[in-house]
């Protein structure tokens, strides 16, 4: 049961008319004062106003217009759910009470619980719970944020949040009759684009197609080389492999966990054609240093930008820093979709039309194929929902870096090896990665106390099974394999508050 309340009718009028239902009334103000959302159906309203009205007509008629002044106020403290297109008339719900029956199907479709004192709806209803029961959960729900339990990913909040924005543009799509490659797709890269102060963006259809279309479009593949940090997400690694092209792995910076471009040069063959930088845990690698590399060698170099949508280098977002990018929207991202999602930003005008082109068959035109394309395309409805969602990126990437500056403090001097940003750095916290000889011992701890962490990654790809074919044996890149069996993510996201910050960190002192 959600623990979030659509209040039905009679409870709304207790509080209303201050009836005499002390569970109703104790119910609107705690929700009142713990700034928890009050809803209502846009079904409800009418009689809510009508019976308050009436009421107060009968009992103090001189008090109509303080009531109607009230009636305002209320509609300013609540949320409103509207009802769905289309109801199921025949419904037993709606044969008993057809307003009773808008309300489940309101609260239905908002996933939230009903609140009401009348147990015959209680009886027909699949999400309705009288009064008290709803003051217990609320009481509960203290006692759990008291034990400070906090997740390390929730992906719902942040979508509830922005429901009524994610519900219009669902709507917009549904109504446009245009499903693969329509106007939100085209909207988006726009959008896109100027949010990484890029020239092109090309909407593609996950983030390691992303990087994999981007190599096909330099026409890298069979006895190529690429080279890829030997820390990173195995996507990395498959984007060179898909290609046809051998990843060649090189270590990270042991501080920021990048690949370390004074590593680089020693790795670099006669077959080498590109260097992907990944942008890890959200924090931009060194392109410069990566830069002037790949100029000396007449490399392409390829950003990973799958975790840091938003980060800047020396100033300057990532997405424009090499000769083309890769990003994901893969849920969990700074920038995620509700499904899979990517793309590809770049100057290069003939890269970004070659991606074009690869990505929705090899055609330009429908129905004549220039090349032997993929489909690899950006869905129109996941468009529409980025483009809600990128109006709050920036804000969103700020509660991060508070969320981080809380950590940084409070982990000051804890016995664990902290996040090192250079000062050409501007990381948003993808995720927030502390390291300790003891991790698995620590994450228990912490699991014990409730508080959720991940691995990034539990194991480096050159010791994946998908890679034992190279050959790699235990001990040939030792920083990736140390970090591999030390680095611990804290919960991190822009709904965790300041104060859940404090509760990890108080039980991770504790732990650690
Ligand atoms: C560093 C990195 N590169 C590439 C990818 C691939 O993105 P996707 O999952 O959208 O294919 C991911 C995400 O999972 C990633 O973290």
């Amino acid at each position: 049961m959600s623990d979030r309340f659509l209040f039905d009718s009679n409870v709304i009028l207790d509080y209303l008319l201050q009836r005499s239902f002390p569970d109703s009334i104790k119910l609107y103000g705690q929700c009142l004062e713990n700034g928890i959302s009050i809803l209502v159906s846009a079904a409800q309203l009418h009689t809510i106003e009508y019976v308050f009205l009436k009421q107060v007509k009968q009992d103090a008629p001189t008090q109509i217009g303080t009531a109607k002044l009230a009636f305002q106020a209320f509609l300013n403290e609540v949320s409103i759910v509207k009802t769905p297109v289309l109801i199921e008339k025949n419904h037993p719900l709606a044969l008993r009470d057809m307003e009773d029956y808008l309300i489940e199907i309101s609260a239905e479709a908002a996933d939230v619980t009903i609140v009401t004192r009348d147990a015959g709806f209680v009886r027909l209803s699949k999400r309705c719970i009288l009064t008290e029961q709803a003051l217990a959960m609320l009481d509960e729900k203290r006692s759990l944020q008291a034990s400070a339990k906090v997740a390390f990913l929730d992906l719902k909040a942040p979508h509830i949040e922005m429901r009524a924005e994610l519900e219009a543009a669902f709507d917009r799509t549904l109504n446009s009759g245009w499903y693969i490659l329509g106007n939100e797709v085209k909207q988006f890269e726009h959008e896109f684009a100027n949010y990484c102060e890029a020239k092109f963006c090309v909407g593609v259809g996950n983030g390691l197609e992303a990087l994999h279309l981007i190599l096909r479009a330099y026409g890298i593949g069979e006895g190529d080389e690429v080279i890829v940090p030997s820390n990173t997400y195995i996507a990395t690694w498959l984007a060179a492999s898909h290609a046809g092209a051998t990843p060649i792995p090189v270590e990270p910076d042991e501080r920021t966990y990048n690949i370390d471009p004074a590593l680089i040069e020693a790795a670099i063959t006669p077959r080498t054609k590109a260097i992907i930088a990944v942008h890890l845990y959200g924090q931009p690698a060194d392109m410069d240093a990566i830069n002037a590399i790949a100029k000396t060698h007449n490399l392409k170099v390829i950003e990973d930008a799958a975790q840091a949508h938003g980060a800047r280098y020396k100033g300057i977002r990532v997405g424009t820093l090499g000769d083309a990018a890769g990003f994901s929207f893969y849920p969990g991202k700074n920038l995620g979709a509700l499904g899979d999602g990517g793309a590809v930003t770049t100057n290069d005008p003939v890269l970004a039309d070659k991606v074009r082109v690869l990505s929705n068959y090899g055609s330009r035109v429908k129905y004549y194929n220039e090349v032997k394309g993929y489909n690899s395309r950006l869905d129109e409805l996941q468009a529409a929902f980025l483009r809600e969602k990128i109006k709050k990126l920036d804000e969103w990437n700020g509660r991060r870096k508070a969320v981080a500056a809380e950590y940084l403090k409070l982990l000051a001097d804890a016995d664990i090896v902290l996040p090192f940003v250079p000062e050409w750095a501007d990381p948003i916290w993808h995720l927030f990665i502390v390291r300790n000889a003891e991790r698995d011992q620590l994450q228990k701890k912490l699991s014990d106390a409730g508080i959720g962490t991940m691995i990034h990654y539990p194991v480096p790809p050159h010791l994946q099974q998908a890679y034992s074919e190279a050959g790699y044996t235990k001990g040939q890149f030792p920083i990736a394999e140390r970090l591999a069996n030390q680095v611990l993510s804290l919960p991190m996201g822009p709904q965790l508050s300041v104060k859940q910050v404090g509760g990890v960190c108080e039980i991770f002192t504790k732990a650690v």
